[in-house]
Formats: structure tokens, C-alpha cells, sequence
């Protein structure tokens, strides 16, 4: 079995969703501080479509990539149930694509790529493919804003480390092991989901690599993006060495371009 595979019907149940919630306002902030204006957008990673459908809700044209079809049939059923609350149709578009290998028919504003899903490229050279993709599909002046845990996260939060959430239906056990050579983490996601007077079984195991931010900025800057932003994920304090979580925002450059002077923009590092 792959990854988010029976993982995904449960995704947003066993809590995961909060990362999304959180995140939107944050983004908000986010686009305003980078004067990125409502268009289209590329949400990268999409997974259950949280964010996808919050920003079609706000009225972005939005193309949800993801590599897990379980996890797409999540989106479309939670765009389905909010269609019919809404009794609206949001312009949210649905692609199962590898991201190393990003193929989109037409040119967006913003892409974004949340909650850690660009740890899970393991080599340079998979995250550098798809930083490459993502440059391709940016309209000039585009902005690409992306979160990505730190080697210090996975060393310090996810080794030898054991999370449980434990609902009624629902029992998910995280078990985790740092790989202090490789700078790498192995999760293994236990699943028990209550079917009727019985629970079904599920195990996974997802691998995030951590990668140094200099490395990061290195690819980034090698594809020919801009690196306008890198904070410590939810706020905009530049990121210190025990940060667990970074925000960057990259910028291809391009005639629409706005303005990179702001003095508050942190690139610290
Ligand atoms: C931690 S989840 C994050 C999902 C979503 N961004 C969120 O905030 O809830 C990581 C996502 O990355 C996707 N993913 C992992 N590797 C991928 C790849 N090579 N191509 C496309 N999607 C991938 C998974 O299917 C999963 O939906």
C-alpha cells in the first residue's frame, strides 16, 4: 500500500485539517505583505483541499495538484458538500500529477505548497525539479510560498517519538525515527477506524527530509526565483536556529513584479 491511501478518509478527522486552518489567515497576511493580487493559483500538494476550496471561496481560480488520488476524492467530496451548501460553483479544478513532474495548461499568479509536503521530495534533486516546475508555470512576477520543516524539527519533535490522537471512531498512533545521518524522519501512521462494532486497521509510513535553509535558497535561486521572504512559519520574525518551521517566498522575476524593497520582508537567516 501507498502512502495517504485509507490515510486520506481520516486526514482531516484525526486533526490534520488544523494545520490548513491556521494557515489561512496566515496566508492572508502573507499575500498582502507580498502584494500578490486575487487571480489564479497553483495549490500544490492539495491534499483534502482545505486551502484550495478556502481560496476558491475568496474568489481565486484555483488548480488543485495532488499525487494521491484518495486524497483528490477527499477534495472533490468536500467540494461537492460545500457546493451544495454554498449553492455556489467554485472555480477549483482537480489534477493528479506528480509534483516533481508539473504539467498545467495555463500560467497562474501564486503557487503555494503547505504543511511540510516539499519535506517529502527526499532527494535535492526531486525538491530542485519541482521548485523548476513551479518557476515554469508561474506567470512572470508570480510568487511561490511554501512551508518546510527544519532538520532541528525532525531531529527534536520527531525522534523516537510517539503522538496519539484518540477519538470515539477513531484511534491514530504517529511513531516516528530520526535518521541523524541522513537528516531524514520515518512516521509510521497507525490507523484504527471504527466500522460498526469493529475497527479497521491501517499502517503507513511517510518520510520527510530535512534539508539546511542555505541548500533550500541554493535551488531556489539556481532555478532563477527571487527570495523575497523566509520567516518563522506564522509570523514574520526571521527564522532562528531552533525554528521548527520555515516560511519562504520566492518570487520569479518578471515585469509585473511588484516591489521587493519592503524593509520588513525577512531574509535573515
Ligand atoms: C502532509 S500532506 C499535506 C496536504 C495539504 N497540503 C495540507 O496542508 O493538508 C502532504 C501531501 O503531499 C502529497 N504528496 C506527497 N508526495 C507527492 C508527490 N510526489 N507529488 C504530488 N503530491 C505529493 C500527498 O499526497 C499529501 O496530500
Amino acid at each position: 500500500m501507498g502512502i495517504y491511501e485509507r490515510y486520506a478518509a481520516i486526514y482531516d478527522a484525526s486533526g490534520q485539517i488544523s494545520f490548513s486552518l491556521q494557515m489561512l489567515p496566515y496566508l492572508d497576511s502573507l499575500l498582502e505583505r507580498h502584494r500578490v493580487t486575487r487571480g489564479s493559483m497553483l495549490e500544490l500538494a492539495c491534499g483534502t483541499g482545505t486551502v484550495a476550496l478556502a481560496m476558491a471561496r475568496k474568489g481565486w481560480r484555483v488548480l488543485g495538484v495532488d499525487g494521491s488520488a484518495h486524497m483528490l476524492a477527499e477534495a472533490r467530496r468536500k467540494q461537492t458538500q460545500s457546493q451544495g451548501e454554498d449553492a455556489q460553483a467554485l472555480d477549483v479544478h482537480w489534477l493528479q500529477q506528480d509534483m516533481r513532474h508539473l504539467a498545467l495548461g495555463e500560467p497562474v499568479q501564486l503557487a503555494t505548497c503547505l504543511y511540510d509536503s516539499l519535506n517529502y521530495m527526499l532527494v535535492s534533486e526531486d525538491l530542485q525539479a519541482v521548485f523548476r516546475g513551479v518557476y515554469r508555470v508561474l506567470a512572470p512576477g508570480g510568487l511561490l510560498v511554501f512551508d518546510m520543516n527544519t532538520p532541528w524539527a525532525l531531529a527534536t519533535f520527531w525522534d523516537d517519538s510517539t503522538y496519539v490522537t484518540d477519538t470515539q471512531d477513531l484511534t491514530v498512533i504517529l511513531e516516528s525515527r530520526f535518521d541523524a545521518y541522513r537528516q531524514r524522519t520515518t512516521v509510521k501512521v497507525t490507523c484504527f477506524e471504527r466500522q460498526g462494532d469493529l475497527y479497521r486497521k491501517a499502517i503507513e509510513e511517510h518520510t520527510e527530509q530535512g534539508y539546511p535553509r542555505e541548500h533550500i535558497a541554493t535551488l531556489l535561486t539556481d532555478v532563477g526565483f527571487q527570495i523575497e521572504g523566509m520567516y518563522h512559519c506564522f509570523t514574520f520574525e526571521p527564522p532562528t536556529a531552533s525554528c521548527p518551521r520555515i516560511l519562504w517566498a520566492a518570487r520569479k522575476p518578471g515585469a509585473s513584479a511588484p516591489s521587493t524593497d519592503d524593509p520588513d520582508a525577512s531574509t535573515d537567516s
